[in-house]
Parts: structure tokens; sequence; C-alpha cells
């Protein structure tokens, strides 16, 4: 087995994570990782390093066997999975951060993995600076893991956090997150919930063995939240974040889905504010853990990095012990939510479609109804993020059948009656 004693590093892309980890290697000598070669797109903008270690050529990078490392931090999924692919079949190792480009061939990189046996690092992909995968991977290697509910998206995090304790307008708050480097260069990625979910797909892999493309999960962003949402949260106790969830269900398929959520105040996750991300995970005997760390930002993803590129030293790999050496779980739709959802107008929400609803609110303005929806209606409709219908999920929303079976009778007949 070959072990890189010297890492001699061919970087793609030079934007907010790119330089911070030509500036975080510069810090650490002990590492022994030198960048050699940087591959950029526009030769034309004024850099922080020598001009000469710039390049449009990438295959200055890919073809240059002195260079035994690729770091891909580009934004370009298709050019970035080309430049992994390429780099593994050169018999280069790779530390990615390009969590779309993970998510969107996933089975294709595992299937480059075994063939190639070059590592494939992405910790900096999800969580930035929190180490996640490699503690989803290594430590709760065992089938004991129950719930993983996380905040993965430091940007709408920060919009958030802004918006409802700050008091700054949406549009104020998401400039702030482009110019802090937190918003991908297209933010409806973050506004809209697919960075948090491509996030939430490989995340499931080292967590459950789970395999879902994105558009196999059920999610949404905080696009459709109202000031009227707020109003009500902080009337109720909780607070609004975007949550990426996972549980296991009493027959050991898994619940997942991305979606805000009403967070309690004595929740972990009602600590975690600005761009920071956080993880909450239960267990089998150790009951809750809490990772919290810097979620987006140049030198918190470079740090990721950083430790990607230290573990490739003595040759790392994920094992994807859950897909492989596990039985993998799979992701069930056999359960309920329990959901707040607002309106502008009646004909834009199918109350008939509830289960249950516990409170109906027909104010002028913004309605709102509380309720229990399948999860299958939320997986095979649209209405609940059309038209600024805005569903959040309660605390404790994931229910199974067992557990509707004993909830009060509701005002369900009323509703069906009333003319809307
Ligand atoms: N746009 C991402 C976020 C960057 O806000 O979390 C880090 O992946």
């Amino acid at each position: 087995m070959q072990t890189h004693k010297q890492l001699t590093i061919g970087l793609f892309g030079f934007g907010v994570v790119g330089e911070g980890l030509y500036k975080v290697l510069q810090q650490t000598p002990s590492l022994n990782a030198t960048i050699k070669k940087v591959c950029i797109k526009n030769a034309k903008k004024t850099r922080n390093a020598p001009a000469a270690l710039f390049t449009t050529d990438k295959n200055k990078l890919l073809l240059d066997p002195e260079i035994n490392v690729i770091v891909e931090v580009i934004d370009d999924a298709d050019a970035a999975f080309s430049i992994v692919t390429t780099a593994m079949q050169n018999e280069k190792s790779v530390v990615s951060a390009s969590k779309k480009m993970i998510a969107e061939h996933f089975a294709e990189l595992l299937i480059m993995q075994r063939a190639t046996r070059q590592s494939f690092l992405y910790e900096a992909a999800a969580g930035a600076s929190i180490p996640i995968i490699r503690n989803l991977e290594e430590y709760y290697d065992n089938d004991l893991l129950h719930s993983m509910r996380a905040i993965v998206n430091g940007s709408t995090n920060f919009i958030l956090t802004k918006m409802f304790s700050e008091n700054l307008d949406y549009g104020q708050a998401l400039l702030l997150a482009r110019q802090l480097g937190y918003a991908e260069s297209d933010p409806t990625l973050d506004v809209e919930g697919f960075d948090a979910a491509n996030k939430w797909t490989f995340l499931l892999t080292h967590g459950y063995g789970i395999i879902t493309k994105t558009s196999g999960l059920v999610f949404t962003g905080i696009q459709n939240i109202s000031i009227r949402d707020a109003a009500i949260a902080k009337e109720k106790g909780y607070e609004i974040k975007l949550v990426a969830q996972a549980k296991k269900l009493s027959d050991g398929k898994v619940a997942a889905f991305v979606l805000p959520q009403f967070v309690q105040h004595d929740d972990h996750l009602s600590f975690v504010k600005n761009e920071y991300n956080g993880v909450v995970i239960e267990s089998g005997f150790s009951d809750k853990q809490f990772f919290y760390g810097k979620g987006a930002g140049s030198f918190p993803t470079a740090s990721a990095i950083l430790s990607d590129l230290s573990a490739l030293r003595y040759d790392y790999k994920y094992e994807y012990k859950k897909l492989y050496h596990h039985t993998p779980h799979e992701l069930s739709d056999d359960f309920y939510v329990r959901v707040y959802v607002s309106f502008d107008d009646f004909k834009h929400v199918p109350l008939e479609h509830f289960k249950y609803i516990s409170e109906l609110h027909k104010g002028s303005e913004r309605k709102f109804a509380v309720g229990i929806l399948s999860f299958k209606e939320l997986k095979e409709n649209n209405w609940w993020k059309e038209h600024h219908v805005s569903l959040i999920v309660l605390p404790d929303g994931i229910l199974e059948e067992s557990d509707i079976n004993i909830l009060e009778p509701t005002v369900l007949a009323e509703i069906q009656t009333m003319e809307l």
C-alpha cells in the first residue's frame, strides 16, 4: 500500500474556498503539502498569489505525474465530475467540496473509487468544519443510529437568523450571505433547499447506507417562509430552521426529508445561529450527541479539506461500511408528518387531504392550519410549495400509524363540510 509522505497538490478553483486553502496551507508547513499548480477559469482576474501558480489548462494538473493529489473546489458540477474522474483514472487521490457534483454522480463515483482504488474524500462538502462524514463512517459503525437531524446549509441559517433575530429584510440578509462568501454563486440552490438536500443524500449513505438522488428526497427551502410564520413561531415559543432529518422507523426503514421546522428553545438546533451548522445524532446507548461548527465560509471549509489532506498521508479511504458491510437501510414513504401550513387562499391547500387538523385560522390575510399529512401526500404533490404556501414541520414531527391511532378526534369533519 502506498503512503503519501509528500503531498503535491493540483488545485482546481481559487474562489472563497480555494484561496482559503492556499492560505491555510501556508500556515500549516507540518503537513508537508504544497500546491504545485492552480487551474482557474478566468486568467484575467487578479489573485492574491504568484501568477506562475496559475494556469487555465487542466492537463497541466491532471497529466503531471508529480501531482499526486487533486483538490477540486469549483462550482460547476459537470466540470468537477470530469476533473474528479480523470484524476482518479490518472492514479491521483482526490479531495472535493462539490456537494452538487457528489450528489448528482454518487453511484458513478462509488464505481470509480472501487475501480481505481483511489481515495476520494469530501468532508468539506457537508457541514464544512464539522467532521460529520468521518464520524458517521467510523464512529457510528453499527446498527444503532436512531436518528440524525441537522442544519447543513449555512446561508439559509444565516438569513433566518438575520431576518428573525435582527429584523433585516430577506434581500439584505441574502446579500450579506453572498458578500461573506457563504452562498452558492446561484443562491437559489441555498434558498430553495437544493444544497441542503444534496448534502443530505450522501450523509444518508454514510449514516444508513442509503443511496438516493436529490430528486428522490422530499425537500424545500426557506423561500416561502413569511414574516407571519415567524410571528406565529415566536408566539408558540419556537424558532424556524431548515432541518434535514432522518429517523429509523419501527419497521427498520428510514424516514428522511429536508424541510423548515419549528424548533423549541431547548432543542440543540436552536443554538445554531448565522452560518453555523449543527447535527444532532441519537444512537442506541449514547443517547443524544451534538456536533456544532461553522458550515460555510473560506477557512472553515478549508479546514475540512486540510483534514482530508492529512488523512491522505495514511491512505485513508471511505469504506462505505453501512453500504458494503451491513445491510443498507431503505427509505420509507410510510409515515406521517405533523405540520403547520400557512397560505393566502384556501383554494391552494387541499385541507381534505389532511389526516387530522387540530387548528385552523381563517384570518382575512394569511391563513394557517396545523395538522397531520401522510408523507406520501408531500412526495406525490407540490401544492405545499406552490402559490406561496409555506409548510413547516412541528417539533417531533415524524409520526407512524401507531402514533396516529391514539390521537384525539379533530376538527376535520367540520372542515370537510365548511364552505371554503
Ligand atoms: N452555500 C453553502 C452553505 C456553502 O450556505 O451552506 C457551504 O456548503
